[in-house]
């Protein structure tokens, strides 16, 4: 797929995840994604004096891609270092369907096992435009 491998999209998580800000949590995530168009963005968690100014790996990876151009992905992979895999959070997900098709795939790692998703698996019956389409 656009010639990027699983492989490469979980190196570039596990490299941001090296940035991750989590003075508070000592959760630390990394996630990356493949936009359309080839390119791969990525995030980590970053953490605040004021919790709720946090923002989670995956938005930070989703937006950076935005503010570069992106508005598409296809792929996005998770990792973290917690045990089991890096479910993402419920605001994560619902970014996630603004800017992925249903079928957008999402790669969690767990101590090298990876676990394959759809989008569609992780967030179903979703709130999207399409609600807003006929207002
Ligand atoms: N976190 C993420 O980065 N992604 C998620 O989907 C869940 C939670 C971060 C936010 C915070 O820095 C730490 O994990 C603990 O909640």
């Amino acid at each position: 797929m656009i010639g990027v491998k699983n492989e490469e999209l979980l190196a570039a998580a596990r490299a941001a995840m090296e940035h991750s800000y989590s003075p508070y949590s000592g959760f630390r995530v990394g996630a990356a994604v493949l936009a359309q168009s080839g390119r791969i963005y990525s995030g980590c968690n970053i953490e605040n004096a004021s919790y709720g100014a946090t923002i989670c790996a995956e938005r930070c990876a989703i937006f950076s891609g935005i503010a570069q151009g992106e508005r598409r992905f296809i792929k996005l992979a998770v990792v973290s270092s917690g045990d089991g895999y890096p479910w993402p959070c419920g605001i994560c997900r619902q970014v996630m369907l603004e800017f992925m098709p249903p079928e957008g795939s999402i790669l969690l790692e767990d101590k090298g096992k990876i676990l394959e998703l759809a989008l569609d698996e992780l967030m179903p019956h979703g709130f999207t435009k399409e609600a807003l389409s006929s207002e």
